[in-house]
């Protein structure tokens, strides 16, 4: 899909559609002025028949008005004009981009210049491109007869040339995050038995040629060397090879300290010995979406040159019931030395994530973020539209907690008290894997802690915000733009 800036009056915009919004209570923006005043009153006459009021996400489309170049115009609801916001206006882009008729290819539209109290022609514009991008997005499902692309292949967006530079940036940055989120996405609806450890291997490798990346992928015997028992014990009952991926975009200043994102990425968990039951089973294919969120955030950071030094590092192997495979009671000796007894074969996103905090500490880095399915316990306490955060730096989480709101991607800050920490121990070893029911993403987050004393960190579970299930099934790309937006916000201050 190909996108523009432009400065045009509304009526002299060719396209096969354009977009212009109408407040609830048949209130024109001024584009639709523009429209109507060009059209004879076409607009007003329509909206004085009752067939559109203006209703968030209601639309209506136009056909051949005279005086308008364009072939169609779409009325789009934007609500009450008093309560008009970003999130309005992103409801109303995907609306309207649900309700072109399929004849469309090309599209304009004149929506970004709506007053937004706390939002700028650069957010908005960004807004409707990543908008756009999720809307439009298909899973490149494997049926035997291919689904057809999206017919839209050009948008305009008009924006006053006092304006131009700003949408521009807009749009730069709505595009790389979409392209990230579209990654992610692909990466996480792909079945299992493609998407393995191997191949997000690969996809790094291929990232790293596109975007200048150092990059290395290492083996089961490059792992076993660097003393990963905690995610070799996982890796152990499956016949894929595990990996353990490091990326590293460094447009930073040089000796600038890193921002470490840290991926889970379990690319298939049955839940081990401790099997999980079948129901539903296949989402757990999605089990990798953290390190998709972190190879997604890379393709952004590298589709923007980013001037930050951001490193990736993501563990990857399947949690299989093999006769090989780790048991309940056994215990497994992490890289830092750390015992854990195995109460639970299912909690194995801490095992292999664990490791990777402490492969984290040799970048000394300003900060680490990792990013996980990582308990249902998450979706239990928040549902499906936060993430939930955890942080032992308060500073860093209402960073992230800030980027989570600019981008529209949100998470939700819960405890990392000392008190649930009790709940993890063990008679065997030095710590167990669970600590029981009450809690559950907290103790999770809480094991997590243990390993990542060494900086600043937080912790996001993605458990309910990076697949939707039902009808839609699907990756989310989630939590791509909360990602890109802080990175984004460490580069500006760093300048
Ligand atoms: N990948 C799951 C978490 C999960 C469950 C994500 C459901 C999304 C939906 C994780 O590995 C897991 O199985 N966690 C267990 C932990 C428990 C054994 C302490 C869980 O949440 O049940
Ligand atoms: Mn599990
Ligand atoms: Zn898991």
């Amino acid at each position: 899909m190909e996108f523009s800036i432009k400065n045009t009056n509304p009526e002299k915009l060719a396209a096969d559609c354009i977009i212009v919004g109408v407040f609830e209570g048949s209130k024109l923006t001024d584009a639709a002025k523009m429209l109507d005043a060009a059209s004879n009153k076409a607009i007003v006459n329509v909206l004085k028949s009752g067939d559109m009021e203006g209703k968030l996400g209601a639309s209506l489309v136009l056909h051949g008005l005279a005086g308008i170049a364009a072939a169609r115009v779409m009325l789009i609801g934007l609500g009450k004009q008093a309560e008009f916001s970003e999130k309005n206006y992103r409801q109303a882009v995907r609306a309207a981009v649900k309700a072109l008729p399929k004849g469309v290819t090309t599209a304009g539209f004149l929506i970004n210049e709506i007053t937004i109290e706390q939002s700028d022609t650069q957010s908005k514009v960004a807004q409707l491109a990543e908008v756009v991008l999720d809307t439009t997005y298909q899973i490149n499902a494997i049926k035997q007869k291919k689904a057809q692309p999206t017919s839209l292949v050009k948008i305009t967006i008009v924006a006053d040339k006092t304006e131009h530079a700003a949408a521009e940036a807009g749009l730069k940055h709505g595009l790389a995050i979409g392209a990230g989120v579209n990654l992610a996405k692909d990466l996480g609806n792909l079945p299992p038995n493609i998407c393995t450890p191997t191949y997000l291997g690969k996809q790094a490798k291929e990232l790293a040629k596109t975007y200048d990346f150092k990059v290395e992928v290492l083996d089961r015997k490059e792992i076993e060397k660097l003393g990963m028992g905690s995610f070799l014990g996982v890796a152990q009952g499956s016949v894929e090879p595990p990996r353990f991926i490091v990326l590293q975009h460094l447009k930073g200043k040089k000796g600038e300290k890193p921002i470490v994102l840290v991926g889970k990425g379990i690319t298939f968990d049955t839940g081990g010995i401790s099997l999980k039951p079948g129901g539903d089973m296949d989402e757990m294919k999605y089990d990798m979406c953290g390190a998709a969120s972190v190879l997604g955030t890379f393709k952004a950071i590298g589709e923007l040159d980013l001037a930050i030094n951001v490193v990736g590092l993501i563990a990857t192997c399947e949690n299989m019931p093999d006769a090989g495979a780790i048991k309940p009671g056994d215990i497994l000796t992490s890289m830092s030395g750390l015992t854990i007894e195995v109460l639970n074969t299912d909690a194995e996103g801490r095992l292999i994530l664990c490791d990777a905090l402490t492969y984290a500490e040799r970048f000394e880095p300003s900060a680490v973020v990792d990013i996980a399915t990582l308990t249902g316990a998450c979706v239990i306490a928040l549902g499906h539209h936060p993430s939930g955060l955890f942080s032992n730096k308060d500073a860093l989480a209402h960073e992230l907690l800030a980027a989570g709101e600019a981008a529209h991607d949100r998470a939700w800050h819960l405890p990392l008290w000392e008190e649930f920490q009790t709940q993890l121990d063990s008679n065997f070893a030095d710590m167990a894997n669970i600590g029981g029911r009450a809690g559950g993403s907290i103790t999770a987050a809480c094991f997590l802690s243990r390993f990542a004393k060494k900086y600043d960190w937080a912790h996001l579970d993605i458990a309910g915000t990076a697949w939707k299930s039902g009808k839609e099934k699907g990756g989310t790309g989630r939590p791509v733009p909360l990602l890109t937006t802080f990175l984004v916000n460490r580069a500006a201050k760093a300048k």
